[in-house]
């Protein structure tokens, strides 16, 4: 893993103008420079710990925007609890306790004046089981508006919602039916939708596809690569020919809770850097 440059990019310069994240925002940045041209997210040595055991190792790594990148190790490696820090999902975890900085459009999420839940509506997330509420289509994709407050139209928000999450043509006769009604693959797209409707910048994605068909799992592929065009995207996968096929970086987690490389998503499966990756992606362990 390559370590930031110090640079004066990425301080407080960086938050002045109207930037992703700011309005969660008060006004610091990190200390050195983003690795990539224009992060987004930038993880400043995220160390997570539940209790004693510590299930993450200072964790840097700068994300690009509107990009897809995806996180692949083996089982218990951290991937989802990094994920959960992104959007401060391991405050709802007792045992968890989170050091080192994150920060989304330059602000720190951990810093005290950051409402969790602003956080959130910024920075969405799909979990591995689709898990529509037991509501209509429409009402689940309108849950996150609701919530916001949302005094636009929002079955016109619905409608693009769904559109952007490709199950609109599916579903448009039915908008008042059962969410629970649909396949997995559709509830997992009415999941996307629900993520995507209060209009995030990123979308964390937690094994989306894991759980689906093949035929379902490339629905949810091409989807992804649509929706990178507006948020951005990072997605955790055992699937290394889907993070592949999907993602413009690559981050390798490695028992222990370490992050071993980060690269070019080419970089990393045609020639990383550590023989450590090389052998996990070749398949000689995980
Ligand atoms: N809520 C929790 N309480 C205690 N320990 C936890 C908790 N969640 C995760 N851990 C531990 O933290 C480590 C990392 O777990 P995590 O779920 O982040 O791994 P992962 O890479 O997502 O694995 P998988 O690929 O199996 O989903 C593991 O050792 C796990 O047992
Ligand atoms: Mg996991």
């Amino acid at each position: 893993m390559s370590e930031p440059e110090t640079d004066a990019e990425g301080t407080d310069e960086a938050v002045s103008s109207p930037t992703p994240g700011s309005n969660i925002a008060g006004a610091s940045g990190p200390e050195s420079g983003p690795l990539i041209e224009e992060p987004i997210i930038q993880s400043k040595d995220i160390s997570v710990f539940y209790g004693d055991e510590q299930a993450l190792q200072e964790i840097t790594m700068d994300i690009p925007e509107k990009q897809v990148t995806a996180l692949i190790g083996p089982s218990g490696c951290g991937k989802s609890t990094f994920l959960r820090c992104v959007n401060r999902m391991n405050d709802l975890i007792t045992s968890a306790r989170v050091e080192g900085e994150l920060y989304f459009g330059g602000k720190n999420v951990y810093d005290d004046d950051v409402d969790p839940v602003a956080l959130r509506r910024k920075i969405g997330m799909v979990f591995q089981q689709p898990n529509p509420f037991p509501k209509s289509i429409r009402d689940n994709v309108a849950y996150g508006l609701d919530i916001q407050e949302f005094d636009g139209d929002v079955d016109a928000r619905v409608e693009e919602a769904l559109k952007g999450a490709a199950l609109w043509d599916e579903v448009k006769d039915q908008l008042d039916e059962s969410g629970l009604e649909l396949s997995g693959g559709q509830q997992q797209r009415l999941c996307i939708a629900r993520a995507i409707a209060p209009d995030p910048e990123v979308v964390l994605m937690d094994e989306p596809a894991s759980a689906l068909d093949p035929v379902a799992t490339s629905q949810i592929e091409d989807l992804i690569a649509d929706i990178s065009e507006e948020y951005t995207v990072i997605i955790v996968t055992h699937n290394m020919q889907q993070a592949a096929r999907i993602s413009d970086k690559t981050g390798v987690f490695l028992t222990g809770g370490e992050l071993v490389e980060f690269d070019d998503t080419q970089k990393i499966f045609e020639n990383p850097d550590h023989q450590r990756v090389e052998d996990y992606i070749t398949g000689k362990f995980g």
